[in-house]
């Protein structure tokens, strides 16, 4: 509308007189903050922005592609897809423990980005270098890591962010979204043409299926993970409630698969069957400290998991999770 457009006006006059004729990176991730600060620098200083994509191997199904097909597909814009897979699952290979994998997969991501800054300066061609760093920072993060609030005790767990990069890669901070509140940042990215499930997904976090595969992260249970989770997700998004009009995608706040490193017996045909066991996990919460699980119909339970038992062979029995926050947390690790 009349009143974005005019933000996006001034929001592009800031940033052109912010970095002049230099060069900046960014991380895209694929989540909401990431790719509309990306949509939004693009549209202010088009190819003077390159975007790098670090793909850990532990996204989910397709969300390399659909990443790739948004930024460099349809906005023309330079990103550059680092295929990291190997390295971060081998890297994990053997690891078990929740605190010990999140520093893994955070510590990787630094290097693996640190490293493609630094390629990317040296590749020359008349290519000074960036020398501005983006960051999809939005209000709610300025606040939180300000000293407003009062700093927690105890860490319950360690988040993955990209915090003291700009001073390592000796760059300037470029943050075009301070001063927005998450439903701003999603008017905006609609605004700036990026589609309305990209911009209204359920957050993911940065260590992505690493912290829903219980225990060691290994390439064959992310893949089973992927697929059960996208029939799930799939399942939610067709699935109305017919008072509110709503998918229950979007009447619960966050809704994902968990991994359990556990076989469980079950039979098919006149066969006995010894596989994996997945659980569905689904909230209801306004700001992620506290959540309800959320009481999704049974006929819509009974669907993903006749859906997943049947179409994920090596998957057997399909849980659902009744915990809420406190004292369970939203994801499992
Ligand atoms: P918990 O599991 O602590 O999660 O109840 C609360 C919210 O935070 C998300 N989360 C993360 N987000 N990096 C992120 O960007 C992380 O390391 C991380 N760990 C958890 C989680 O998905 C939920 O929305």
């Amino acid at each position: 509308d009349w009143i974005m457009g005019n933000y996006i006006e001034e929001a592009v006059a800031k940033i052109r007189e912010q970095v002049g004729d230099e060069e900046v990176i960014l991380g895209l991730s694929g989540g909401v903050d990431s790719s509309v600060a990306a949509a939004l620098i693009h549209r202010a200083i088009g190819d003077q922005l390159t975007c790098v994509f670090v793909d850990h191997g532990l996204l989910r199904l397709n969300e390399g592609d659909m990443v790739m097909d948004m930024f460099a597909g349809r906005l023309h814009a330079k990103v550059i897809r680092v295929d990291a897979s190997d390295l971060f699952l081998g890297q994990l290979a053997g690891v078990s423990d929740p605190e010990k994998k999140r520093k893994i997969i955070g510590g990787l991501f630094v290097d693996v980005f640190k490293a493609e800054a630094a390629k990317l300066k040296a590749s020359g061609e008349g290519h000074k270098g960036a020398t501005f760093l983006a960051q999809g920072t939005i209000y709610p993060d300025v606040v939180e890591s300000g000293g407003t609030k009062t700093k927690k005790a105890t860490t319950i767990k360690s988040h993955h962010n990209v915090g003291g990069l700009p001073e390592q890669l000796g760059l300037k901070l470029l943050e075009p979204l301070r001063e927005l509140f998450k439903d701003e940042v999603r008017e905006l990215g609609v605004a700036l043409g990026l589609p309305h499930d990209m911009v209204y997904r359920h957050p993911f976090p940065g260590p992505g299926l690493g912290v829903r595969i219980l225990g060691e992260v290994k390439k064959e249970y992310a893949d089973l993970l992927r697929r059960a989770d996208a029939i799930f997700i799939e399942e939610l998004r067709s699935t109305i409630e017919p008072l509110s009009g709503k998918s229950w995608y979007d009447l619960t706040s966050q809704a994902f698969t968990v991994f359990l490193p556990v076989k469980s017996v079950g039979v098919m045909g006149d066969g006995r069957t010894y596989e994996w066991v997945v659980s569905l996990r689904a909230v209801q919460t306004s700001d992620f400290m506290t959540a309800d699980w959320a009481e999704l119909p049974y006929s819509l339970l009974k669907k993903v998991s006749g859906r997943i038992i049947n179409e994920v062979r090596g998957i057997n029995r399909v849980a659902y999770d009744v915990s809420s926050k406190p004292p369970a947390t939203i994801e499992w690790e």
